[in-house]
C-alpha cells in the first residue's frame, strides 16, 4: 500500500513503458515519460491537447490512473494503464461514450469531494485541518496513515475510526468488526457498499472485500481469526501462494470429517481437499471493465458457471 500513488514520473509503470499510444474513435493518443515529464496529448484532426500527468494512482498489480490538475481544477486521465493488457484504455468507471470534444477526450473533470476522497485512499495527509493540499501530503499510503494522528486522514476519519479528541484508534485494539470496518476506511465497509448501491452493482462489487467477507457464513457475528489482519499484515507484501491461507481456515474448519469438534472449531471437515482452501472457496472474478481478476471474499462453494451472487 505504500506504493498507492506516486509521482507520474516516478512511476515504475510508465518508465518501463515510456510511449504508449491508443484510439478511440477519431481521438489518437500518445502517452510519452521522458525528461522528467509523463505527457498526455490527444489528437483529433487539426486538434491537439496535451496534459502534464502530476500523479499515478495504484501501483499497477492491476492497472495504474493519471491525475493533472489545470487552473486549480483535478482531472482523471480518460486513460489508464492495464497490467493484464500491458497498454492503454478506458478508464474503469468512465464513460466508453465517444467524447464531445477534445477535453473531454483528455480527461473527466473530478469534483473537490471526489479528490478529496481519491487523495484521502491513495495518499497520506493530503487533507490537514480540512484544507486540501496534495503538494503538501506524502506518496501512498505510509504508516501515519493508519496509526498517525487521525483527524488528518479524511478516509478514517468519515469512518469514524478517530475518537472525538481527534487521535486515531490504536489498530490492534478492535473488535473483529471495527477491525474490518477500519480496513474499510479505504476497502469500503459494508455500509458503504449498501449505502453507495454498489452492493446492486454486479462483479464490480468483488473488490470490496469487507463487504464480501461479510456476507460469509465463516464471518456469523464477527471472529478475530476471520478479519483482514488475520489473512493479510498491513506490514508485509500480500502472500500470493494459496497454501499460506490454509492455517487460517483450518484455524475453525477441521481438517477431517474424523476429527472431533470442538467448540472453538465450528467449522464442518471439507470431504473434497485438506489444502489449497482458498483455491476453491475464495474463487477469482473476472471484472472486465477493470481487465483484471479479483479475489472474491465471500468465503462459499462456488459452483462452476453459477453466475456472480451479488
Ligand atoms: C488509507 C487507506 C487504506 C487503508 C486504511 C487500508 N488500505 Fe489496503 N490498500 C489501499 C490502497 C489505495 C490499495 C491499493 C494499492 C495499490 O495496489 O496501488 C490497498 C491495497 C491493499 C492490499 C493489496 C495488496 C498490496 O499489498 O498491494 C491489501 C492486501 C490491503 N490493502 C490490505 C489492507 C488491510 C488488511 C487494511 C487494514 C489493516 C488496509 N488495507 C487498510 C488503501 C488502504
Ligand atoms: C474509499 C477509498 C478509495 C477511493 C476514494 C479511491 N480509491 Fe482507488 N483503490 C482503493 C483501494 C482500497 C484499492 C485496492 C483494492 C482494489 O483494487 O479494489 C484501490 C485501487 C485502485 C487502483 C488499482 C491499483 C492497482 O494496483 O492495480 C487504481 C488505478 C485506483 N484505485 C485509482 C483511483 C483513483 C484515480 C481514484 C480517484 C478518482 C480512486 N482510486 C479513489 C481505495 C480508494
Ligand atoms: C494499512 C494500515 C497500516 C499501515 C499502513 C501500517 N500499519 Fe501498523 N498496524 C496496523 C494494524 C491494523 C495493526 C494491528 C495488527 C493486529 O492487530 O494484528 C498494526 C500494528 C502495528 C504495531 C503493533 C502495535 C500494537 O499495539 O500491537 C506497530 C508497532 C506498527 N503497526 C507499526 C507500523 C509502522 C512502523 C508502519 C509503517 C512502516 C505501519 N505500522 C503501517 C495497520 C497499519
Ligand atoms: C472464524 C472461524 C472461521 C474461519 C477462519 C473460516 N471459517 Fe469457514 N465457516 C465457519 C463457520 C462457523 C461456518 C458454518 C458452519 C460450517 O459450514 O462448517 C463456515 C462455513 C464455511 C463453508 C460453507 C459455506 C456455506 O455457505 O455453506 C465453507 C465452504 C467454508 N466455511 C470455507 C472456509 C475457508 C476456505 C476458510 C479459509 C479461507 C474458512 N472457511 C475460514 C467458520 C470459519
Ligand atoms: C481468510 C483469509 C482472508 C481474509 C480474512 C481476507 N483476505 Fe484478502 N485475500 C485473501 C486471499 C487468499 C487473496 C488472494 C491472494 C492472491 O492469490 O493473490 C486476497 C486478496 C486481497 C486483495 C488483493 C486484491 C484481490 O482481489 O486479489 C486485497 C486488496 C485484499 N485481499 C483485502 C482484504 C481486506 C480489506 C480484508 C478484510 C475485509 C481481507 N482482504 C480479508 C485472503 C483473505
Ligand atoms: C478442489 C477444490 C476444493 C478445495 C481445495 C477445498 N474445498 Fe472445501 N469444498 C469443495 C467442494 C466442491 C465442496 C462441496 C462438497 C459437497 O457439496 O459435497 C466443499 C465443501 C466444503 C465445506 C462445506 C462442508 C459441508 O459439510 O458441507 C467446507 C466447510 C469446506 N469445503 C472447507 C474447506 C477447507 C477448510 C479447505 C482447505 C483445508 C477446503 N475446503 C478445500 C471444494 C474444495
Amino acid at each position: 500500500m505504500a506504493r498507492a500513488s506516486m509521482r507520474a514520473v516516478d512511476s515504475e509503470r510508465l518508465k518501463s513503458h515510456p510511449e504508449l499510444s491508443f484510439s478511440f474513435g477519431p481521438y489518437t493518443y500518445g502517452l510519452i515519460t521522458n525528461n522528467g515529464r509523463s505527457l498526455l496529448s490527444v489528437t483529433r484532426g487539426s486538434e491537439t491537447a496535451t496534459k502534464n500527468l502530476e500523479w499515478a494512482l495504484g501501483d499497477g498489480t492491476f492497472g495504474q490512473s493519471y491525475v493533472y490538475r489545470e487552473k486549480g481544477k483535478y482531472y482523471e486521465a480518460q486513460l489508464s494503464l492495464y497490467t493484464a493488457l500491458n497498454g492503454l484504455d478506458i478508464t474503469t468507471g468512465h464513460s466508453r461514450a465517444l467524447p464531445q470534444s477534445i477535453e473531454m477526450a483528455a480527461g473527466g473533470y473530478t469534483s473537490p469531494a471526489t479528490i478529496r476522497q481519491c487523495f484521502g485512499c491513495h495518499f497520506t495527509a493530503a487533507t490537514t485541518n480540512d484544507r486540501f493540499d496534495p503538494d503538501q501530503s506524502t506518496m501512498g499510503v505510509t504508516c501515519e496513515a493508519c496509526h498517525g494522528p487521525g483527524a488528518e486522514h479524511v478516509a478514517l476519519m468519515s469512518s469514524g475510526m478517530v475518537d472525538a479528541k481527534g487521535s486515531m484508534m490504536n489498530p490492534a485494539k478492535l473488535n473483529p468488526a471495527d477491525s474490518v470496518d477500519f480496513c474499510g476506511a479505504c476497502h469500503r465497509t459494508s455500509a458503504d457498499a449498501v449505502l453507495q448501491g454498489l452492493s446492486k452493482m454486479g462483479a464490480i462489487n468483488v473488490r470490496l472485500q469487507p463487504y464480501r467477507l461479510q456476507k460469509s457464513r465463516c464471518w456469523g457475528k464477527g471472529d478475530a481469526r476471520l478479519t483482514c489482519v488475520a489473512c493479510h499484515d498491513p506490514h508485509n507484501k500480500i502472500a500470493r501462494d494459496a497454501e499460506f491461507y490454509d492455517s487460517k481456515c483450518l484455524g475453525c474448519h477441521r481438517q477431517s470429517p474424523s476429527t472431533k469438534a470442538a467448540a472453538n472449531r465450528p467449522g464442518r471437515a471439507c470431504r473434497v481437499s485438506t489444502r489449497g482452501c482458498v483455491t476453491c472457496h475464495m474463487p477469482k472474478i473476472e471484472v472486465p471493465e477493470a481487465h483484471s481478476t479479483f479475489t472474491d471474499h465471500w468465503i462459499r462453494t462456488a459452483r462452476q458457471g453459477e453466475p456472480y451472487p451479488e
